[in-house]
């Protein structure tokens, strides 16, 4: 049993990032043993430098470990509370700035359905004030390294398992079926587009962004990662625009001053 092998799984992380270009070294040490391990019981091999060479071999089984290694876990209107606080502060005060184009960007955004959830609600939001043709200046961009996961998004076609956290008033509205399966209302669809992009090349698909929502990602990287990428949204948003973070996620250190909280609670904050 050698999965607390140090050398060798240095050895393997490096060979992923050259490989893959996955960066290895910005991710916690913990959650990446943990599912290289799970891989390797899965291969039967104990030894980090076989692993790599089933690695070699097998591209099928590579793409297996990327896709485990990135966490995938999603589903609509995540944590609904949240939601509930983007629908009562965050929607309206975008709204009000009606003269600009209004960009959101979800970074992480999996299978696409936290892209969507914000697109469902800035929709009823303009239903409800009248304001349909606000729509036109708005642009949902849902990014995420898993190019596999986002084709998924762009299909949009999800199981019933996908809308746990939805309310029954937006689930009859907003989830046409089709063939046992919810896909989207094309007027909510037409707001978003996909991307593939990684935080940590910090390469930005956008810029002044009024709504950037990056959650459950950043608790995957080591600190370094995080207090440059939150220096990155701030840079990123627009004057006055606004972050939303995961439940289990926090600011830390200086990030704490970019930013002020709107519900410290469910980790929405305003750029200060
Ligand atoms: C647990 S999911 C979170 C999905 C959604 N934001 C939510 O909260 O439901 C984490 C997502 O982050 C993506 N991810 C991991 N590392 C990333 C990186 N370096 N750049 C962009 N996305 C990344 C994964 O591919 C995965 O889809």
């Amino acid at each position: 049993m050698v999965y607390g092998d140090d050398a060798g799984f240095r050895m393997l992380t490096e060979k992923i990032t050259r490989d893959r270009g996955f960066r290895c070294s910005s991710y916690k040490d913990k959650c990446l043993r943990r599912r290289v391990a799970v891989r390797m019981r899965a291969k039967q091999t104990t030894s980090h430098a076989e692993y790599a060479s089933i690695l070699d071999h097998d591209p099928r089984e590579y793409d297996r470990l990327i896709r485990s290694l990135t966490v995938n876990v999603t589903k609509f209107f995540r944590n609904w509370d949240t939601y509930s606080v983007i629908e009562k502060k965050v929607i309206p005060a975008l709204w009000e700035r009606s003269d600009e184009e209004l960009r959101v960007w979800s970074a992480g955004c999996a299978s696409g359905e936290e892209p969507y959830s914000l697109g469902i609600l800035m929709h009823k939001h303009a239903k409800e004030t009248r304001s349909t043709s606000h729509l036109d200046s708005v642009s949902i961009l849902g990014t995420d390294i898993d190019g596999e996961c986002l084709g998924e998004a762009q299909r949009a076609f999800y199981a019933e398992s996908a809308l746990g956290d939805t309310p029954a008033s937006l689930r009859t509205e907003y989830f046409p079926e089709m063939a046992g399966l919810h896909t989207m209302l094309p007027e909510v669809r037409r707001l978003v587009t996909f991307e593939c992009n990684d935080l940590l090349s910090y390469q930005a698909p956008t810029q002044n962004v009024h709504l950037l929502v990056c959650r459950n990602v950043i608790i995957y990287f080591e600190r370094e990662a995080q207090d440059a990428l939150f220096a990155e949204f701030h840079r990123l948003l627009a004057p006055g625009g606004f972050l939303v973070l995961g439940k289990v996620e926090s600011l830390l250190g200086d990030a704490r001053s970019l930013f002020t909280p709107v519900n410290a609670r469910e980790r929405v904050f305003q750029k200060a």
